[in-house]
C-alpha cells in the first residue's frame, strides 16, 4: 500500500472531504438525538437496567423524556440513571413485575414525581436454560418464565391503564420476540410465553383504543444482551458470529440501539396511528426458511463443485 503526500492536492482535496464529511455526520448524529420527540412525556421502562431497556432509556432522555427505570437490578439500575440523566430528569425504582404491588408502586411513584405516564415500556423478561425437551418441562420451568414474562406484562398493561384511561392517551409497547414469527432455538417455554404477551397486546390493545391508547409489541432478532449471553453461556463475539451467520440481512448486526430507535418511534408521536402492531426487527429472517436449499446442498452438492 502507498501513501500520497499530505502535501499534494489530491491529498488536500481528500483530507477537507474527509473532515466536511465528518462535521457533517457529527451535525447530523446531535439533529438526530435531541429532536425532543418525547418532550413532555413521562415513561416507564421495566427491564431498565441492562440490554434492550437501558439503550431505551438512554434514547429517551436523549429525546427529552422524563423516564422512571424499573428492574431488579438494584446496582445497575442506580449507576445508570446516575450515568444518563438528572435525579430531574430520571429516577430508578426497585421492581419485580411478577409482583403487582411492585408494578403498582413504580406506576404511582411515576405519577407522584411526575405527574402522570404517556408511556409504558414493558420490557422485563426471563429466559429458561436452552435445549429443554416437552418431556423436561415441570410447573416450575414454567412457573418461572411465564412469572416474568406473562403475568409481568399483564401487571404493567393494567397499572399503565389505570392511570392513562383518565388522560385519554397513552402507549404501552410489550418486547416480545422473533419467536412470534418464526421458529427459533429457544425453549417452547420462553416462545410461548412471548406469544402469549403478542395475544395479550392484541386483545389490551382493543379494549384501550376508545381511550385513545395505543398498543404494540416490539420483536428483535436475536441479540447479544446479557439475558442471551447468559441463557446460551457465550461470550458477546461468539454470539454475535453465530446471529451474524444465521442472519438473512447481511451486514449489519442487529443491537439494543436498533430496539430502542423501533421503541422511540411506538413511543413518539410519529407512530400517532399505529396501534396493534408487532414491529419485527429481524432483518427478514422471519420471512425466509432455507431448510429446502440447505439439505439440497448437503445431499447432492457436497461432492461436487456446482454452486447454486
Ligand atoms: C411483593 O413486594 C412487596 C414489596 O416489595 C412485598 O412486601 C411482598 O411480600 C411481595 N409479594 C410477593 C408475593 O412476593
Amino acid at each position: 500500500m502507498t501513501r500520497s503526500s499530505p502535501q499534494s492536492p489530491m491529498a488536500k482535496k481528500f483530507l477537507s472531504l474527509f473532515f466536511l464529511s465528518i462535521i457533517f455526520s457529527i451535525s447530523t448524529a446531535t439533529y438526530q438525538h435531541n429532536d425532543g420527540r418525547l418532550e413532555g412525556k413521562v415513561a416507564i421502562i421495566t427491564g431498565g437496567a441492562s440490554g434492550i431497556g437501558a439503550a431505551t432509556a438512554r434514547q429517551f432522555v436523549q429525546h427529552g423524556a422524563k423516564v422512571v427505570v424499573a428492574d431488579i437490578q438494584d446496582t445497575l439500575g442506580t449507576s445508570l440513571v446516575q450515568e444518563i440523566g438528572t435525579k430531574q430528569t430520571i429516577i430508578y425504582v426497585h421492581c419485580n413485575v411478577a409482583n403487582e404491588s411492585d408494578v403498582k408502586n413504580v406506576v404511582d411513584t411515576t405519577i407522584a414525581k411526575f405527574g402522570k405516564l404517556d408511556i409504558m415500556f414493558s420490557n422485563a423478561g426471563v429466559m429458561s436454560n436452552p435445549y429443554t425437551s416437552i418431556l423436561d418441562v415441570d410447573y416450575d420451568i414454567i412457573k418461572n418464565v411465564f412469572d416474568v414474562n406473562v403475568v409481568g406484562g399483564f401487571y404493567c398493561a393494567k397499572h399503565a391503564a389505570r392511570v392513562m384511561i383518565p388522560n385519554k392517551k397513552g402507549s404501552i409497547i410489550f418486547t416480545a420476540s422473533v419467536v412470534t414469527a418464526t421458529y427459533s432455538s429457544l425453549t417452547h417455554v420462553y416462545t410461548a410465553s412471548k406469544n402469549a404477551l403478542l395475544g395479550l397486546s392484541k386483545n389490551v390493545g382493543i379494549e384501550l383504543a376508545k381511550y385513545g391508547i395505543r398498543v404494540n409489541c416490539v420483536s428483535p432478532y436475536a441479540i447479544s444482551t446479557p439475558l442471551m449471553l447468559n441463557a446460551f453461556r457465550l461470550n458477546k463475539q461468539m454470539a454475535d458470529k453465530w446471529f451474524a451467520e444465521a442472519a438473512n440481512l447481511k451486514g449489519p448486526l442487529l443491537g439494543v440501539q436498533d430496539v430502542a430507535n423501533a421503541v422511540l418511534y411506538l413511543a413518539s408521536d410519529d407512530s400517532k396511528y399505529a396501534s396493534g402492531h408487532n414491529l419485527i426487527l429481524d432483518g427478514g429472517y422471519s420471512t425466509t426458511n432455507v431448510a429446502l436449499i440447505e439439505v439440497y446442498r448437503k445431499l447432492f452438492l457436497s461432492t461436487t463443485n456446482r454452486t447454486m
